[in-house]
């Protein structure tokens, strides 16, 4: 008769724990946190050089190399030292030594980025033999050297040189890898993630991917959902707003994280697949008159950061330094993210607040998770904007864990 009991209400209390399980993972959109990190701030000067001991694992459920390059139709390393060697450590084998510590951290290696040419993809995504080739090489390269999983970066199929047909032969990129790493999976027990960076513009959305089709078989998409204005325009706009504000054009009506998001879903992605991008940097444009408005005329590219050295860019620690001695600070609640002016310089940037605001958005809208280009250009030392280390990815953070 005890044992009756005893055993009912142990397994009531299983189904409650599975019940909460279930429940607080589906509630709190923050199941992943995805963190870029690339090859080339090694490189940034001074107090910036980042390295990847210098990111925090904690704040991280993944961290995506960017990037790799193909040689062929095979993985390739783009850096002299992201490979190990007799005398040292390469990049690789130190990203993944993170996971050492934090054995729950899971590693992709990102193939593309916005420097890779279309050529080299548009040739080995050509045919399903080329295809087959980089897909049997990349879970060699990718098991070798420690990775759980590949992000694809193509940056576009179907557009900036990559032919129309692109779109459909990325769609069987896609099957291939799935196939493949699931017959990996079945002979070894070992899960291969596979993800992909996609864009956030109409043109390239519909140029670039069958939607429906490639959700199916990835394991989740990170939406760049930035870079949705910058220098290559005339007037200022943000790189990420949340939200268009009222009086927009139509164009801009639509350049924003709420309306990629929702496209992405109304063409067939999953909510819960849809890892929604924010930049932990600003776009910046110089000012062609006394208007400091959004909108206003622009002239081109603002003034490159010391550190992060590209006209029209600042990394977020290059952005709150400036802060304290600017001439106009707005939050726009309409679009919820803020921008500054300084002499003819217009920058438009994340905050802890617009990113708490985008985290609430990602719960309150059931996405699958939160993911920031790039780790390495938050304040990762404390020592720029003395608001502690990592003071734009812990905001997310804790927005993530706020009411989990
Ligand atoms: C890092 O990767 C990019 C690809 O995005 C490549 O263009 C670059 O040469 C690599 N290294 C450096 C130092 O930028
Ligand atoms: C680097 O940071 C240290 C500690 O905050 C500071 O003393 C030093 O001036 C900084 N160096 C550079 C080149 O910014
Ligand atoms: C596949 O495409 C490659 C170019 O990437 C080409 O060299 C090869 O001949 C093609 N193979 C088949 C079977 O069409
Ligand atoms: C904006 O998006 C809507 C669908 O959400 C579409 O019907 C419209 O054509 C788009 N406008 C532009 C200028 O892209
Ligand atoms: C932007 O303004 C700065 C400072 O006035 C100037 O040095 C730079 O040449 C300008 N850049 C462009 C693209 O006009």
């Amino acid at each position: 008769m005890q044992s009756f009991w005893t055993r009912a209400l142990s397994a009531g209390l299983l189904l409650i724990l599975l019940f909460l399980e279930t429940r607080s993972d589906a509630s709190t959109g923050c199941q992943r946190r995805v963190c870029y990190y690339t090859n080339y701030s090694q490189y940034r000067p001074g107090n910036a050089s980042f390295f990847p001991e210098d990111i925090d694992p904690s704040l991280c459920s993944h961290i995506i190399f960017a990037f790799a390059k193909l040689s062929g139709n095979h993985l390739a390393h783009y850096e002299w030292n992201d490979m190990s060697s007799q005398w040292s450590k390469g990049l690789y084998e130190r990203v993944n030594d993170l996971k050492k510590k934090h054995t729950s951290l899971k590693t992709l290696l990102a193939v593309g980025g916005w420097n890779l040419k279309a050529a080299p993809l548009t040739a080995m995504a050509a045919n399903e033999t080329s295809r087959q080739d980089f897909v049997d090489q990349s879970i060699t390269f990718l098991t070798q050297h420690g990775f759980d999983g590949l992000d694809l970066d193509w940056e576009y199929p179907g557009s900036r040189g990559s032919p129309s047909g692109d779109k459909q032969k990325f769609t069987a990129l896609v099957k291939q890898l799935r196939m493949g790493y699931d017959a990996y999976k079945a002979k070894t027990r070992k899960t291969l993630l596979l993800t992909a960076a996609v864009g956030a513009g109409k043109a390239t959305i519909d140029a670039g991917y069958e939607v429906s089709k490639i959700s199916k078989d990835l394991d989740f998409i990170n939406l760049m959902s930035y870079d949705l204005h910058g220098s290559w325009e005339t007037t200022t706009g943000h790189n990420s707003p949340l939200f268009a504000l009222p009086t927009a054009t139509d164009k801009d009506r639509n350049l924003t994280v709420d309306w990629a998001a929702r496209y992405w879903v109304e063409l067939g992605t999953p909510k819960d697949k849809l890892v929604i991008g924010v930049p932990l940097y600003a776009r910046t444009f110089n000012l062609s008159s006394s208007d400091t408005s959004l909108g206003a005329p622009a002239s081109g590219a603002g003034i490159a950061g010391p550190y992060s050295r590209e006209a029209g860019f600042l990394a977020y620690y290059e952005v709150c330094t400036q802060l304290r001695t600017v001439d106009v600070k707005k939050f726009d609640t309409a679009m919820k993210v803020p921008y500054m002016v300084k002499g003819n310089q217009w920058m438009g940037y994340d905050d802890a607040r617009s990113l708490r605001e985008k985290v609430k958005y990602i719960k309150n809208n059931g996405y699958g998770g939160v993911m920031a280009w790039a780790i390495d250009m938050d304040d990762f030392t404390g020592n720029f904007c003395g608001q502690g280390k990592f003071p734009l990815w812990s905001a997310v953070n804790g927005e993530c864990n706020n009411g989990a």
